[in-house]
């Protein structure tokens, strides 16, 4: 049984769903979304086509995480009773997450945990994100780390080898599933300005609730205004109200920072290849940028992604206005720096890790004799 809900989940659980249907003759699946997020849910499953055994319709406006943690534990409670799953699978650090591996717990079912091990050691950075993955580790029968570094997290945590499997970050399958296809990026109404630098930005996390995001607004009002003949904002924005309103008071009347609606998948995949440069306090765009080349700004105070820091093309910023405009202009002034940032590198996956990531679960069963290659052992032997 996979449980997922949120749009993230959705993109990072979608490789794997279809390499479980991959693999129909010795796994049954059932798919179970609990709808936290419902729009943008439903973009990502329509455009890897997975289609829901259940859905929760958990959602409401502005909804706090306790009771998106309660709904989502009542409405599994009879799914669980009736399907009697073999093993649940969920993946990262949303409330989803976290009450689905609780549920799971309750009824004695193995938990496997797609993108383990990820820690900011800081229990409210990102909050609640750091302590649903902590505590998920603590029910978890199957840890699934991204990288080297995140298994590394739960062996420092006790956690026995032997329950750990090194699959890379299933984010990266689900990239290069589409970012190979052409798009027509002027199709779903974004105006490209092929004379001016694009710059994307992204923001959704509860630390910018308040002051934080209305900083932001203010850094990026004013390297619009500043740059204003060499630069242009396209700003997906989240469908959180916390956010959302802030960005479209401040941001809305702008001549050079277009606001448009979350995009799908694959378009968004592409105005990240049309970007210059990306802003962001996204986890998912932290770790597909660096495959496409692309300068990122984490608009955070702290990372449990730090792989691409150290490879150079991710930079953490924090949230305040002036560092936000002091780095954002370093990168359009410094054609050095920016260059350095630019290398493609790809710490978080190679497309294999949905079909490792089932591999490992097949071994699980006894239903494969053959345990799969980590990611990165090949690299790692040959060096
Ligand atoms: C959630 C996750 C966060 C993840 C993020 C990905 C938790 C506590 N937070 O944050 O870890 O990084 O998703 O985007 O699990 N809304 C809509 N339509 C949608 C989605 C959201 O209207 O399709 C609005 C609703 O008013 C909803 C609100 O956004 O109540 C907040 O959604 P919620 O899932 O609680 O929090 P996010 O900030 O989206
Ligand atoms: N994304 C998208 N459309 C958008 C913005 C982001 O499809 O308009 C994708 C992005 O490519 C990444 C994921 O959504 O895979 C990140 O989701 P989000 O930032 O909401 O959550 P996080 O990764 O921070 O948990």
């Amino acid at each position: 049984m996979s449980v997922f809900g949120t749009r993230p989940e959705a993109i990072k659980m979608a490789p794997v769903v279809k390499a479980i249907e991959d693999n129909h003759d010795l796994l049954e699946q059932v798919v179970v979304v609990t709808g936290q997020h419902r729009q943008m849910l439903d973009q990502v499953l329509k455009i890897f086509e997975v289609v829901p055994d259940y859905d929760l319709e958990i959602m409401q406006a502005n909804q706090t995480i306790a009771s998106v943690v309660a709904r989502c534990l009542q409405g599994l409670e009879p799914l669980i009773l009736d399907e009697k799953p073999d093993l649940m699978l969920v993946q990262g650090d949303t409330s989803t997450a976290f009450a689905a591996g609780l549920a799971a717990f309750y009824y004695k079912i193995p938990l496997g945990h797609v993108e383990a091990g990820l820690r900011t050691f800081d229990k409210w950075r990102p909050f609640p994100e750091e302590m649903n993955r902590q505590l998920l580790t603590d029910l978890t029968d199957l840890h699934f780390p991204p990288t080297a570094s995140a298994r590394q997290n739960l062996l420092a945590e006790n956690v026995m080898p032997e329950k750990i499997a090194l699959t890379g970050n299933t984010v990266i399958d689900a990239l290069f599933k589409v970012s190979q296809r052409p798009y027509d990026l002027a199709a779903t109404g974004i105006k490209i300005d092929p004379k001016k630098k694009l710059l994307t930005v992204t923001a959704h996390r509860r630390e910018l609730f308040g002051q934080p995001i209305k900083d932001v607004c203010a850094a990026i009002k004013r390297l619009a205004e500043q740059f204003s003949s060499e630069i242009y904002f396209v700003i997906p924005v989240h469908k959180n109200p916390q956010v959302r309103e802030v960005i479209q008071t401040t941001l809305g009347n702008s001549a050079n920072i277009q606001l448009i609606e979350p995009l799908d998948y694959e378009p968004f995949i592409h105005l990240m290849k049309a970007s210059y440069l990306i802003l962001t306090d996204s986890g998912g765009v932290q770790e597909e940028a660096p495959s496409l080349g692309k300068p990122v700004l984490v608009m955070r105070e702290k990372t449990e992604r730090p792989e691409a820091i150290e490879a150079g093309t991710v930079k953490l910023v924090g949230i305040s206005e002036e560092n936000i405009y002091q780095e954002t202009v370093r990168l359009l002034t410094d054609e050095q720096a920016y260059r350095q940032m630019t290398q493609a590198v790809n710490p978080y996956g190679d497309g294999q890790a949905a079909e490792r990531t089932v591999g490992f679960i097949l071994h699980y069963f006894g239903l494969s004799d053959r345990k799969p290659e980590e990611f990165g052992a090949k690299i790692m032997s040959s060096r």
